[in-house]
Protein backbone atom coordinates (compact mmCIF):
# COMPACT_ATOMS: atom_id res chain seq x y z
CA UNK A 1 0.00 0.00 0.00
CA UNK A 2 1.45 3.79 -0.64
CA UNK A 3 2.01 5.78 1.69
CA UNK A 4 -1.18 7.93 1.67
CA UNK A 5 -3.27 5.45 0.86
CA UNK A 6 -1.92 3.60 4.26
CA UNK A 7 -3.13 7.01 5.73
CA UNK A 8 -6.50 7.05 4.88
CA UNK A 9 -6.84 3.15 5.86
CA UNK A 10 -5.51 4.31 9.29
CA UNK A 11 -8.59 7.18 9.08
CA UNK A 12 -10.88 4.60 8.10
CA UNK A 13 -10.12 1.89 10.70
CA UNK A 14 -9.93 4.61 13.46
CA UNK A 15 -13.28 5.33 12.60
CA UNK A 16 -13.62 1.40 13.79
CA UNK A 17 -12.36 1.87 16.87
CA UNK A 18 -14.99 1.11 19.58
CA UNK A 19 -17.60 0.53 17.35
CA UNK A 20 -20.06 -2.66 17.87
CA UNK A 21 -20.28 -4.19 14.56
CA UNK A 22 -22.01 -7.57 13.71
CA UNK A 23 -20.71 -9.95 11.28
CA UNK A 24 -23.18 -12.57 9.94
CA UNK A 25 -21.98 -15.11 8.14
CA UNK A 26 -23.82 -17.18 5.59
CA UNK A 27 -23.13 -20.43 3.18
CA UNK A 28 -20.62 -19.61 1.01
CA UNK A 29 -16.83 -21.20 0.41
CA UNK A 30 -16.31 -17.07 0.93
CA UNK A 31 -17.06 -17.54 4.87
CA UNK A 32 -13.28 -18.03 5.54
CA UNK A 33 -12.57 -14.14 4.56
CA UNK A 34 -14.75 -13.55 7.22
CA UNK A 35 -12.37 -14.70 9.60
CA UNK A 36 -10.02 -12.20 8.46
CA UNK A 37 -12.38 -9.65 8.43
CA UNK A 38 -13.43 -10.70 11.95
CA UNK A 39 -9.52 -10.39 12.79
CA UNK A 40 -8.83 -6.83 11.26
CA UNK A 41 -11.58 -5.30 12.33
CA UNK A 42 -10.87 -6.58 16.24
CA UNK A 43 -7.22 -5.23 15.69
CA UNK A 44 -8.26 -2.31 14.95
CA UNK A 45 -10.03 -1.78 18.76
CA UNK A 46 -13.71 -2.85 17.00
CA UNK A 47 -16.45 -4.72 19.54
CA UNK A 48 -17.22 -7.26 17.17
CA UNK A 49 -19.87 -9.94 17.39
CA UNK A 50 -20.70 -12.93 14.87
CA UNK A 51 -23.75 -14.36 14.18
CA UNK A 52 -23.69 -17.45 11.48
CA UNK A 53 -26.68 -19.43 10.04
CA UNK A 54 -26.18 -23.32 10.10
CA UNK A 55 -24.97 -23.37 6.38
CA UNK A 56 -21.91 -21.18 7.53
CA UNK A 57 -21.37 -23.74 10.17
CA UNK A 58 -20.69 -26.45 7.21
CA UNK A 59 -18.03 -24.12 5.73
CA UNK A 60 -15.73 -22.97 8.81
CA UNK A 61 -16.04 -23.59 12.59
CA UNK A 62 -17.56 -21.47 14.89
CA UNK A 63 -14.66 -21.90 17.15
CA UNK A 64 -12.34 -19.92 14.62
CA UNK A 65 -15.20 -16.97 15.02
CA UNK A 66 -15.02 -17.43 18.40
CA UNK A 67 -11.41 -17.44 19.26
CA UNK A 68 -10.82 -14.42 16.08
CA UNK A 69 -13.60 -11.97 18.07
CA UNK A 70 -13.17 -12.98 21.69
CA UNK A 71 -17.26 -13.49 22.14
CA UNK A 72 -19.49 -16.44 21.99
CA UNK A 73 -20.79 -16.92 18.43
CA UNK A 74 -24.39 -16.60 17.90
CA UNK A 75 -26.03 -19.14 15.92
CA UNK A 76 -29.79 -20.22 17.31
CA UNK A 77 -32.78 -18.28 17.78
CA UNK A 78 -34.52 -20.75 19.70
CA UNK A 79 -31.37 -21.49 22.35
CA UNK A 80 -32.54 -21.11 26.07
CA UNK A 81 -28.89 -20.13 27.04
CA UNK A 82 -28.35 -17.57 24.53
CA UNK A 83 -31.73 -15.85 24.54
CA UNK A 84 -30.45 -15.52 28.58
CA UNK A 85 -27.00 -13.75 27.06
CA UNK A 86 -27.65 -11.73 24.94
CA UNK A 87 -30.83 -12.94 22.55
CA UNK A 88 -31.63 -11.58 18.65
CA UNK A 89 -33.28 -8.28 19.62
CA UNK A 90 -30.44 -7.56 22.58
CA UNK A 91 -27.86 -8.17 19.84
CA UNK A 92 -29.85 -6.48 17.26
CA UNK A 93 -30.10 -3.44 19.83
CA UNK A 94 -26.60 -3.90 20.61
CA UNK A 95 -25.01 -3.14 17.27
CA UNK A 96 -24.05 0.11 15.52
CA UNK A 97 -23.85 -2.11 11.73
CA UNK A 98 -24.52 -5.34 10.63
CA UNK A 99 -22.68 -6.64 8.02
CA UNK A 100 -23.44 -9.85 6.66
CA UNK A 101 -19.98 -11.32 4.54
CA UNK A 102 -20.37 -13.38 2.60
CA UNK A 103 -23.99 -13.46 1.50
CA UNK A 104 -25.40 -16.15 -0.31
CA UNK A 105 -27.95 -15.83 -2.62
CA UNK A 106 -30.27 -17.88 -0.23
CA UNK A 107 -29.97 -15.56 2.48
CA UNK A 108 -30.57 -12.66 0.52
CA UNK A 109 -33.80 -14.39 -0.54
CA UNK A 110 -34.49 -14.79 2.56
CA UNK A 111 -33.51 -10.82 3.90
CA UNK A 112 -36.08 -9.52 0.93
CA UNK A 113 -38.77 -11.30 2.05
CA UNK A 114 -38.69 -10.66 5.61
CA UNK A 115 -38.24 -13.98 7.02
CA UNK A 116 -36.92 -14.43 10.13
CA UNK A 117 -36.46 -18.14 10.51
CA UNK A 118 -32.94 -18.17 11.74
CA UNK A 119 -31.24 -16.17 13.93
CA UNK A 120 -28.90 -13.80 11.44
CA UNK A 121 -32.58 -13.10 9.69
CA UNK A 122 -34.06 -12.28 12.82
CA UNK A 123 -31.65 -9.76 14.07
CA UNK A 124 -31.46 -8.09 10.42
CA UNK A 125 -35.21 -7.84 10.91
CA UNK A 126 -35.07 -6.78 14.26
CA UNK A 127 -32.47 -4.35 14.23
CA UNK A 128 -32.03 -0.02 13.74
CA UNK A 129 -28.42 -0.32 12.37
CA UNK A 130 -27.53 0.22 9.35
CA UNK A 131 -27.23 -3.20 7.42
CA UNK A 132 -24.80 -4.24 4.54
CA UNK A 133 -24.72 -7.62 2.22
CA UNK A 134 -21.53 -8.80 0.80
CA UNK A 135 -22.74 -10.80 -1.83
CA UNK A 136 -20.63 -14.30 -2.89
CA UNK A 137 -22.23 -17.11 -5.26
CA UNK A 138 -21.99 -18.20 -9.06
CA UNK A 139 -21.86 -15.65 -11.78
CA UNK A 140 -25.57 -17.29 -12.75
CA UNK A 141 -27.07 -17.44 -9.28
CA UNK A 142 -26.07 -13.68 -9.26
CA UNK A 143 -27.42 -12.87 -12.94
CA UNK A 144 -30.73 -14.48 -12.12
CA UNK A 145 -33.79 -12.00 -12.49
CA UNK A 146 -35.00 -13.30 -9.07
CA UNK A 147 -31.32 -12.57 -7.07
CA UNK A 148 -31.49 -9.14 -8.54
CA UNK A 149 -35.20 -8.94 -7.92
CA UNK A 150 -34.04 -9.55 -4.36
CA UNK A 151 -30.94 -7.47 -4.15
CA UNK A 152 -33.10 -4.48 -5.87
CA UNK A 153 -35.19 -4.59 -3.27
CA UNK A 154 -33.15 -4.32 -0.19
CA UNK A 155 -31.18 -1.34 -2.06
CA UNK A 156 -34.76 0.24 -2.00
CA UNK A 157 -34.67 -0.52 1.66
CA UNK A 158 -32.20 1.24 2.06
CA UNK A 159 -29.89 -2.30 2.80
CA UNK A 160 -25.74 -1.18 1.67
CA UNK A 161 -24.33 -3.82 -1.32
CA UNK A 162 -21.38 -4.24 -0.77
CA UNK A 163 -19.91 -5.61 -4.64
CA UNK A 164 -19.71 -8.23 -5.72
CA UNK A 165 -16.60 -8.82 -7.74
CA UNK A 166 -15.97 -9.87 -10.71
CA UNK A 167 -13.06 -12.88 -11.21
CA UNK A 168 -12.63 -16.79 -10.61
CA UNK A 169 -15.11 -18.64 -8.68
CA UNK A 170 -14.64 -21.83 -6.47
CA UNK A 171 -16.77 -23.74 -9.16
CA UNK A 172 -14.09 -22.79 -11.50
CA UNK A 173 -16.29 -20.66 -13.38
CA UNK A 174 -15.49 -16.62 -14.19
CA UNK A 175 -17.92 -13.61 -13.87
CA UNK A 176 -19.14 -11.43 -11.03
CA UNK A 177 -20.03 -12.79 -8.06
CA UNK A 178 -17.50 -13.01 -5.85
CA UNK A 179 -17.35 -11.26 -2.63
CA UNK A 180 -15.32 -8.64 -2.36
CA UNK A 181 -11.58 -8.85 -0.56
CA UNK A 182 -11.39 -7.75 3.27
CA UNK A 183 -9.29 -4.57 2.64
CA UNK A 184 -12.53 -3.48 0.09
CA UNK A 185 -14.99 -4.51 3.12
CA UNK A 186 -13.50 -2.64 5.72
CA UNK A 187 -12.65 0.48 3.08
CA UNK A 188 -16.37 0.73 3.01
CA UNK A 189 -17.20 0.21 6.64
CA UNK A 190 -16.82 4.04 7.80
CA UNK A 191 -19.69 4.92 4.71
CA UNK A 192 -21.59 2.03 6.16
CA UNK A 193 -21.79 3.90 9.95
CA UNK A 194 -22.62 7.35 8.45
CA UNK A 195 -18.86 8.13 9.36
CA UNK A 196 -17.02 9.05 6.00
CA UNK A 197 -15.33 12.45 5.50
CA UNK A 198 -17.84 13.01 2.53
CA UNK A 199 -20.24 11.86 4.69
CA UNK A 200 -23.60 13.67 3.64
CA UNK A 201 -22.22 14.95 0.10
CA UNK A 202 -23.72 14.08 -2.90
CA UNK A 203 -20.90 13.47 -5.53
CA UNK A 204 -21.31 13.25 -9.44
CA UNK A 205 -18.55 11.19 -11.09
CA UNK A 206 -17.98 10.82 -15.37
CA UNK A 207 -15.99 8.24 -16.58
CA UNK A 208 -15.15 6.25 -19.76
CA UNK A 209 -15.18 7.55 -22.97
CA UNK A 210 -17.63 8.82 -25.11
CA UNK A 211 -18.43 7.42 -28.69
CA UNK A 212 -18.85 9.96 -31.46
CA UNK A 213 -20.86 8.03 -34.52
CA UNK A 214 -20.11 8.58 -38.07
CA UNK A 215 -22.55 6.50 -39.01
CA UNK A 216 -24.19 2.94 -38.07
CA UNK A 217 -21.47 1.17 -38.36
CA UNK A 218 -18.43 3.56 -37.26
CA UNK A 219 -17.30 5.91 -34.26
CA UNK A 220 -14.76 7.99 -32.92
CA UNK A 221 -14.06 6.73 -29.30
CA UNK A 222 -11.05 6.83 -27.11
CA UNK A 223 -8.93 4.37 -24.96
CA UNK A 224 -10.12 5.34 -21.41
CA UNK A 225 -11.19 1.84 -20.43
CA UNK A 226 -13.46 3.99 -17.39
CA UNK A 227 -11.12 2.48 -14.26
CA UNK A 228 -10.12 5.88 -12.92
CA UNK A 229 -13.80 6.95 -12.89
CA UNK A 230 -15.09 3.84 -11.25
CA UNK A 231 -12.48 3.94 -8.54
CA UNK A 232 -13.42 7.03 -7.93
CA UNK A 233 -17.10 6.40 -7.65
CA UNK A 234 -16.24 3.55 -5.69
CA UNK A 235 -13.95 5.52 -2.92
CA UNK A 236 -16.32 8.59 -2.91
CA UNK A 237 -18.87 5.76 -1.72
CA UNK A 238 -16.46 4.36 0.55
CA UNK A 239 -16.14 8.11 1.97
CA UNK A 240 -19.53 8.34 3.16
CA UNK A 241 -21.08 10.38 -0.36
CA UNK A 242 -24.21 9.63 -2.14
CA UNK A 243 -22.89 9.17 -5.75
CA UNK A 244 -24.51 9.04 -8.81
CA UNK A 245 -21.46 7.63 -11.79
CA UNK A 246 -22.23 9.16 -15.49
CA UNK A 247 -20.42 6.37 -17.37
CA UNK A 248 -19.64 5.94 -21.12
CA UNK A 249 -19.29 2.67 -22.60
CA UNK A 250 -17.22 0.72 -20.87
CA UNK A 251 -16.85 -2.77 -20.12
CA UNK A 252 -16.96 -2.65 -16.17
CA UNK A 253 -19.64 -4.17 -14.55
CA UNK A 254 -21.98 -1.97 -12.12
CA UNK A 255 -19.61 -1.13 -9.24
CA UNK A 256 -22.79 -1.67 -6.88
CA UNK A 257 -22.01 0.11 -2.98
CA UNK A 258 -25.47 1.92 -3.64
CA UNK A 259 -23.62 4.03 -6.37
CA UNK A 260 -26.26 5.05 -9.43
CA UNK A 261 -24.80 4.38 -12.45
CA UNK A 262 -25.92 6.17 -15.49
CA UNK A 263 -25.04 4.89 -19.30
CA UNK A 264 -24.28 7.00 -21.92
CA UNK A 265 -22.71 7.08 -25.32
CA UNK A 266 -21.85 10.32 -26.97
CA UNK A 267 -20.65 13.65 -25.19
CA UNK A 268 -24.01 15.45 -25.75
CA UNK A 269 -25.68 12.45 -23.72
CA UNK A 270 -22.91 12.93 -21.08
CA UNK A 271 -23.25 16.43 -20.78
CA UNK A 272 -27.10 16.17 -20.81
CA UNK A 273 -26.90 13.23 -17.85
CA UNK A 274 -24.03 15.18 -16.02
CA UNK A 275 -26.30 18.41 -16.42
CA UNK A 276 -29.12 17.53 -15.29
CA UNK A 277 -27.70 15.45 -11.92
CA UNK A 278 -26.54 19.04 -10.99
CA UNK A 279 -28.92 20.21 -9.04
CA UNK A 280 -28.24 18.35 -5.68
CA UNK A 281 -24.05 18.21 -6.61
CA UNK A 282 -21.72 19.00 -3.89
CA UNK A 283 -18.69 17.89 -6.11
CA UNK A 284 -18.20 16.92 -9.42
CA UNK A 285 -15.46 14.70 -10.56
CA UNK A 286 -14.72 14.89 -14.43
CA UNK A 287 -12.65 11.41 -15.24
CA UNK A 288 -14.36 10.62 -18.57
CA UNK A 289 -12.09 11.06 -21.38
CA UNK A 290 -14.95 13.32 -23.42
CA UNK A 291 -14.75 13.75 -27.37
CA UNK A 292 -13.36 17.46 -28.02
CA UNK A 293 -14.65 16.98 -31.55
CA UNK A 294 -17.31 15.12 -33.46
CA UNK A 295 -18.61 14.21 -37.12
CA UNK A 296 -20.89 17.54 -38.29
CA UNK A 297 -23.39 15.09 -39.50
CA UNK A 298 -24.13 11.43 -39.27
CA UNK A 299 -24.61 9.53 -41.97
CA UNK A 300 -27.87 7.31 -42.01
CA UNK A 301 -26.42 4.74 -44.07
CA UNK A 302 -23.22 2.79 -43.93
CA UNK A 303 -20.30 4.89 -45.32
CA UNK A 304 -19.19 3.37 -49.27
CA UNK A 305 -15.28 3.49 -50.10
CA UNK A 306 -16.09 5.21 -53.50
CA UNK A 307 -13.02 7.31 -53.31
CA UNK A 308 -9.70 6.88 -51.87
CA UNK A 309 -9.49 9.97 -49.75
CA UNK A 310 -12.34 10.40 -47.33
CA UNK A 311 -12.77 14.00 -45.45
CA UNK A 312 -14.66 14.00 -42.31
CA UNK A 313 -15.89 17.57 -40.79
CA UNK A 314 -15.70 17.85 -37.69
CA UNK A 315 -17.06 20.18 -35.03
CA UNK A 316 -16.51 20.94 -31.36
CA UNK A 317 -18.71 19.57 -28.37
CA UNK A 318 -19.10 21.12 -25.72
CA UNK A 319 -17.15 21.52 -22.86
CA UNK A 320 -19.14 19.68 -19.87
CA UNK A 321 -16.75 20.45 -16.91
CA UNK A 322 -16.26 24.12 -18.47
CA UNK A 323 -20.59 24.31 -18.50
CA UNK A 324 -20.46 23.05 -14.93
CA UNK A 325 -18.16 24.76 -13.69
CA UNK A 326 -19.66 28.01 -15.20
CA UNK A 327 -22.92 27.05 -13.02
CA UNK A 328 -24.19 29.68 -10.83
CA UNK A 329 -24.72 27.40 -8.19
CA UNK A 330 -21.53 25.28 -8.84
CA UNK A 331 -20.31 21.94 -7.22
CA UNK A 332 -16.42 21.30 -6.13
CA UNK A 333 -15.47 20.94 -9.73
CA UNK A 334 -12.52 18.16 -9.91
CA UNK A 335 -11.03 18.01 -13.79
CA UNK A 336 -8.18 15.49 -15.04
CA UNK A 337 -5.39 16.91 -17.13
CA UNK A 338 -4.35 13.44 -19.71
CA UNK A 339 -1.18 15.17 -20.96
CA UNK A 340 1.40 13.65 -23.10
CA UNK A 341 3.61 16.87 -22.60
CA UNK A 342 4.67 19.47 -20.21
CA UNK A 343 2.53 18.21 -17.29
CA UNK A 344 2.52 21.46 -15.08
CA UNK A 345 1.67 24.26 -17.60
CA UNK A 346 -1.16 22.49 -19.15
CA UNK A 347 -2.80 21.38 -16.48
CA UNK A 348 -2.36 24.79 -14.20
CA UNK A 349 -4.16 26.22 -18.03
CA UNK A 350 -6.82 23.88 -17.78
CA UNK A 351 -6.99 24.63 -13.73
CA UNK A 352 -7.42 28.69 -14.86
CA UNK A 353 -9.34 28.46 -18.34
CA UNK A 354 -12.66 26.01 -16.54
CA UNK A 355 -12.23 27.89 -13.06
CA UNK A 356 -11.78 24.64 -11.52
CA UNK A 357 -10.98 23.92 -7.50
CA UNK A 358 -8.51 20.98 -8.24
CA UNK A 359 -6.92 19.49 -10.87
CA UNK A 360 -5.56 15.73 -11.44
CA UNK A 361 -3.01 15.36 -14.12
CA UNK A 362 -1.67 12.30 -15.53
CA UNK A 363 1.04 11.31 -17.85
CA UNK A 364 -0.98 9.81 -20.98
CA UNK A 365 1.02 7.80 -24.30
CA UNK A 366 2.98 5.83 -21.58
CA UNK A 367 2.75 1.99 -20.19
CA UNK A 368 1.29 1.46 -16.85
CA UNK A 369 -0.46 4.58 -16.52
CA UNK A 370 -3.41 6.76 -17.95
CA UNK A 371 -5.52 5.05 -19.76
CA UNK A 372 -6.70 1.71 -19.59
CA UNK A 373 -4.24 0.44 -17.30
CA UNK A 374 -4.62 -0.43 -13.44
CA UNK A 375 -2.26 1.57 -12.45
CA UNK A 376 -1.60 5.82 -12.64
CA UNK A 377 0.26 8.03 -10.58
CA UNK A 378 -1.54 11.84 -10.31
CA UNK A 379 -0.35 15.10 -9.74
CA UNK A 380 -2.85 17.44 -8.25
CA UNK A 381 -2.86 20.78 -8.42
CA UNK A 382 -4.67 24.03 -6.80
CA UNK A 383 -4.89 27.25 -6.90
CA UNK A 384 -2.21 27.80 -4.26
CA UNK A 385 -1.10 24.14 -3.88
CA UNK A 386 0.19 20.76 -5.25
CA UNK A 387 0.56 17.41 -4.43
CA UNK A 388 2.07 14.37 -5.95
CA UNK A 389 0.70 10.59 -5.49
CA UNK A 390 3.20 8.61 -7.12
CA UNK A 391 2.28 5.65 -8.79
CA UNK A 392 0.17 2.85 -7.48
CA UNK A 393 -3.28 1.34 -7.92
CA UNK A 394 -6.00 3.06 -9.52
CA UNK A 395 -7.89 2.24 -6.47
CA UNK A 396 -5.62 3.39 -3.99
CA UNK A 397 -4.67 6.58 -5.97
CA UNK A 398 -9.25 7.17 -6.16
CA UNK A 399 -9.02 6.64 -2.39
CA UNK A 400 -6.20 9.50 -1.56
CA UNK A 401 -7.64 11.85 -4.44
CA UNK A 402 -10.80 11.66 -2.80
CA UNK A 403 -9.58 12.75 0.74
CA UNK A 404 -7.88 14.96 -0.61
CA UNK A 405 -11.31 16.78 -2.45
CA UNK A 406 -13.15 16.32 1.34
CA UNK A 407 -9.76 18.23 2.89
CA UNK A 408 -10.13 21.15 -0.24
CA UNK A 409 -14.31 20.90 -0.09
CA UNK A 410 -13.76 21.75 4.05
CA UNK A 411 -11.22 24.55 3.55
CA UNK A 412 -13.09 26.06 0.88
CA UNK A 413 -16.31 25.96 3.18
CA UNK A 414 -14.29 27.30 5.76
CA UNK A 415 -12.55 30.74 3.97
CA UNK A 416 -15.82 31.34 2.69
CA UNK A 417 -17.64 31.57 5.48
CA UNK A 418 -14.93 33.76 7.83
O1 LIG B 1 -10.50 5.43 -17.98
P1 LIG B 1 -9.10 4.94 -17.71
O2 LIG B 1 -8.64 3.92 -18.72
O3 LIG B 1 -8.92 4.47 -16.29
O4 LIG B 1 -8.10 6.18 -17.91
C1 LIG B 1 -8.17 7.25 -17.03
C2 LIG B 1 -8.03 8.59 -17.77
C3 LIG B 1 -6.65 8.71 -18.37
C4 LIG B 1 -9.11 8.71 -18.88
C5 LIG B 1 -8.29 9.71 -16.68
O5 LIG B 1 -7.34 9.59 -15.67
C6 LIG B 1 -8.23 11.10 -17.30
O6 LIG B 1 -7.19 11.70 -17.45
N1 LIG B 1 -9.42 11.64 -17.68
C7 LIG B 1 -9.57 12.91 -18.40
C8 LIG B 1 -9.24 12.71 -19.86
C9 LIG B 1 -9.40 14.00 -20.64
O7 LIG B 1 -10.29 14.06 -21.46
O8 LIG B 1 -8.60 14.97 -20.32
P2 LIG B 1 -8.55 16.40 -21.07
O9 LIG B 1 -7.26 16.97 -20.61
O10 LIG B 1 -8.76 16.24 -22.53
O11 LIG B 1 -9.79 17.17 -20.48
C10 LIG B 1 -9.71 18.03 -19.35
C11 LIG B 1 -10.93 17.89 -18.47
O12 LIG B 1 -12.09 18.39 -19.17
C12 LIG B 1 -11.26 16.48 -18.07
O13 LIG B 1 -11.67 16.49 -16.72
C13 LIG B 1 -12.42 16.09 -19.00
O14 LIG B 1 -13.29 15.16 -18.37
C14 LIG B 1 -13.12 17.43 -19.22
N2 LIG B 1 -13.79 17.57 -20.53
C15 LIG B 1 -13.09 17.50 -21.69
C16 LIG B 1 -13.73 17.68 -22.90
C17 LIG B 1 -15.13 17.96 -22.92
N3 LIG B 1 -15.79 18.13 -24.05
N4 LIG B 1 -15.78 18.02 -21.76
C18 LIG B 1 -15.16 17.83 -20.57
O15 LIG B 1 -15.79 17.90 -19.51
Amino acid sequence: MCGKAALVHCCAMNILTKRRIIVGVTGSIAAYKSAELVRRLRSNGTDVRVAMTAGATRFIAPLTFQALSANRVHQHLLDESSEAAMGHIELARWADAVIIAPASADFIARLSHGRADDLLAALCLATAAPVAVAPAMNHRMWAHAATQENVQRLQDRGVSIFGPAEGEQACGESGLGRMLEVTQLLALMPALLGDGPLRGRCVVVSAGPTYEDIDPVRFIGNRSSGKMGYALALAAAAAGARVTLVSGPCALPDPGCGIIRISVRSAEQMYGAVLHEMEACDIFISAAAVADYRPRSVSAHKIKKHSNALTLELERTDDILGQVSALKQRPFCVGFAAETDDLEENARAKLNAKSLDLVAANQVGVAGSGFDSDENALTLYWRDGTRQLPRASKQALATALVTIIAERLHEKYRTENS
